[in-house]
């Protein structure tokens, strides 16, 4: 497979020590797009991507919409029933789901640039502005 690098938003779209959300779209099996939305965790120069799924019951995280982080800003927390997460590994260190991991996603930064990689992600041209679409 090639190794794509899909951009999804310039390195300093997201503040540092801050968490975004984006919803976006894999290639299925079938051919088919299937959501795949994740979360981008910033800190300095190094970011971190998950899957925006709970282990616990699969919600997404921000069950109040784009709050990923804990009060304390120091780990990732699902809304739902309150799991923690260690930012640099996603490992829920407490909570209904302690000892789980959230799924990581490889994300790449490229000329300044946070790219996705590691998966074929279906473009959606029409959908952004053109310098967002770059392979
Ligand atoms: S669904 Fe996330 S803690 Fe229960």
């Amino acid at each position: 497979m090639s190794e794509a690098a899909y951009v999804i938003c310039a390195l300093t779209d997201i503040p540092s020590r801050k968490a975004a959300g984006f919803q976006l779209a894999v290639v299925g099996e079938n051919g088919a797009p299937e959501p795949f939305p994740i979360v981008v965790v910033r800190w300095g120069h190094q970011v971190f991507g998950y899957r925006n799924r709970c282990p616990h019951h699969g919600s997404n995280l921000d069950w109040e919409r784009e709050q990923f982080l804990d009060p304390n800003g120091l780990r990732l927390m699902c809304g739902k029933h309150g799991a923690l997460f260690e930012i640099g590994t996603g490992r829920c260190s407490d909570g209904p789901c302690k000892g789980d991991s959230l799924t990581p996603v490889a994300l790449a930064v490229i000329d300044g640039d946070i790219c996705v990689t590691g998966v074929t992600l279906v473009e959606e041209d029409e959908d952004l502005p053109p310098e967002e679409n770059r392979a």
